[in-house]
Parts: structure tokens; sequence; C-alpha cells
């Protein structure tokens, strides 16, 4: 059976594009693959988080995962800080990463740009997640498209340490949706939708309110041309709204260009936004069951303790292959 290791950052309220590029992914893969999905809350601390909120959105992570549909029974969902061979592989990959490649990081650039303070983590960054996939000897990563630079760099690191030292790792391929890989801003569609934008009307939460879910819909920057029709170029607006669309009901886009042929935008946003609403009040419901229960816990550490079994070995391999510790006498 193929392995799939996918991870999400523990930093505020997934948005739909999370659920669309990842999450639902994930939900469809683990009936035939050995699943691992990961909190990974020490890519979070790459930038500032304020300790109670991290600990809440950590929490609050884990049942969502659950509520779309992760079952505990086929997939291994675990906290990346509760097993520590990932942060250790990391140090491990660091050592054989090279700063012009990190440099080159597209992710590092747009998140270290302009800020007067920038920590080396962020930078490093690429090498934790190398680490994460790596200890899984996973086949497969689910991911959105903005994931695709960072997956690259793992098989380059994956290659690196295989013909350098000892052949452990498997080399892992990204595995990114046809349509949602990338679920655009509703103010600015020509930027990637994401949760830490500062203007919320950009995105939509997955715990958002049907009202609010609404509102936002209504609110997104389309065009004045009246005319609902795929075309990213010339309508991003319209086009990301027809991939949420398309995303959230399974209709495709050229079906759903039919419907509104000679309708206006107005009865268009209406149904967009019925559409998400009905995706999401059920994941809402089941998660506000889920958040409190101790049943969470109990999920939390099986995963913790079935992830660390395989990531230990791995490393022990790893560990060997680049003659780091002992040989007992
Ligand atoms: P993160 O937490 O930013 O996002 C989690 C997942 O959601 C996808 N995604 C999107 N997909 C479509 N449209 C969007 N607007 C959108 N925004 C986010 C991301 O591509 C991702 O799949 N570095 C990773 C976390 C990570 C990881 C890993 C992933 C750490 N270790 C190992 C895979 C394997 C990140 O920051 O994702």
């Amino acid at each position: 059976m193929k392995v799939i290791f996918s991870g999400i950052q523990p930093s505020g309220t997934l948005t739909l594009g999370n659920y669309v590029g990842a999450l639902r992914q994930f939900v469809q893969l683990q009936d035939d693959h050995e699943c691992y999905f990961c909190i990974v809350d020490e890519h979070a601390i790459t930038v500032p988080q304020d300790r109670l909120k991290l600990r809440n959105n950590i929490r609050s992570l884990a049942a969502l995962y659950l509520a779309v549909g992760i079952d505990p029974e086929k997939s291994t969902l675990f906290i990346q800080s509760e097993v520590p061979a990932h942060a250790e592989l990391g140090w491990m990959m660091q050592s054989i990463s090279y700063m012009g490649e990190l440099e080159r990081m597209t992710q590092f650039k747009d998140k270290a740009e302009g800020k007067a303070a920038v920590s080396s983590a962020l930078f490093t960054y690429p090498t934790l997640m190398a680490a994460d996939i790596l200890l899984y000897n996973t086949d497969i990563v689910p991911v959105g498209d903005d994931q695709k630079q960072h997956l690259e760099l793992t098989r380059d690191l994956a290659q690196r340490f295989n013909n350098r030292f000892n052949d452990i790792f498997t080399i892992p391929e990204a595995h990114i949706p046809k349509v949602g890989a990338r679920i655009m801003s509703l103010q600015e569609p020509t930027k990637k939708m994401s949760k830490s934008d500062e203007n919320v009307r950009g995105f939509i939460s997955m715990l958002d309110d049907p009202k609010t879910i609404e509102k936002k819909i209504k609110s997104a920057v389309t065009d004045s041309e009246g005319v609902v029709k795929y075309d990213k170029e010339n309508k991003p607006g319209i086009a990301n709204l027809l991939t949420i669309y398309s995303s959230c009901t399974g209709e495709s886009i050229d079906t759903l260009e039919e419907k509104y042929a000679g309708k206006g935008y107005g009865d268009f946003k209406q149904d967009v936004a019925h559409a998400v609403i009905n995706l999401l009040e059920p994941i809402q419901n089941k998660y506000y069951e889920l958040l409190e229960s101790p049943e969470l816990d109990n999920i939390l550490d099986n995963g913790m303790e079935k992830a660390s079994l395989k990531a230990n070995r791995t490393m022990q391999k790893a560990k060997k292959a680049m003659g780091l510790g002992r040989v007992r006498k």
C-alpha cells in the first residue's frame, strides 16, 4: 500500500482554500493508502505565535481534520511536536541543504518581504517539511499548488542524502488537485486565499456562519462584463467563484457556465454562497461536537504512538547512514 503524508499549519482557522486544495484530497485518499496526517505546530512557530492561541489552534485543527471525515481507524492523525524525530531529522536535512536553494523558495521570499525581523527557522522551514515527509517513506504528498516548490526541494534533498550516504529515503511525489489547487482571495483574485490575510473579507473560514459566508461572497470582486465564464486571465474573480462552486458541488465548470448563461452575477453569487454553506454546515456541526470531547485526545495519543514507531525506525537508519552516535562494542 502506498504511503501518504501531509500536514497543515495550526496558524489560524482553516480557509475554504485549505479544504479544497488539501483536506478534501486527504479524505478521498485514506481508503486505499497508508495515511499520516499531521498538525505541523513546529512550522507555525517560524513566525511569532501567541502561546494560548496556538494551543487552541492545534486542538481546533485536530477537530477539523476529523470533522471533514479523516477516520482514525484508517489514518494516523498526530501533532508534529509530539514526535521529536521531525525536528531531529529536520536538523540533519539542514546540514545537507544549501543556502542558495533555500533562498530561491518563493514562500520564504513572500513571507519575509517587508518584515524587520525574520526568524532563521522561517528560512530553513522547507528542510523541516522535507523531514516530515521523508520520515514515513512517503510515496505521495497531497497538497495545494503553493507547496509544489517545497516538494521539489524535498525530492532533491532525499536524492542527495541517498547518493551521499545510503539509499534510505523514498522519493515522494506531489499530488495536486486538477480543480481548486489554488483558491484565490475573494477581494484580490490574483492572490492566493490565505488564513493570514489581514482583510477577512478575502477568505472564507471553514467556521464562518452562513450569514458571513453570504456577505463575503456577495462582496467578492468580479468584473463589469456580467457573463459567467471561466477566464482566469481576464475574469479572475468569476473564474475563482466558478472553481469554488465546482469544488463544493462536484458540478463541472462547463456545466456551471451553461447553467448561468444569460443570467447575472447576483443569482450566481447567491448560489455559490449556498453551495459553500451546504458544504460547510455539516462539517461545522461535527466540529463543535468533537472539540470538547476526550475522544479527540485518545485519537491524538494513538496517532502519536503510531507515528513515532514509524518515524523512529527511519531516524535510526538515517543516523547510522550519516555516522551519528556510536556503535556499541
Ligand atoms: P498550509 O498550512 O499553508 O496549508 C495547508 C494545505 O492547504 C493548501 N492551501 C491551499 N490550497 C488551495 N488554495 C489555497 N488558497 C490554499 N491555501 C493553502 C496548501 O497547499 C497545503 O496543502 N508547508 C505546509 C505545511 C506542511 C506540509 C508538510 C505539507 C508542513 N510539512 C509536509 C505537506 C507535507 C503549509 O504551510 O501548508
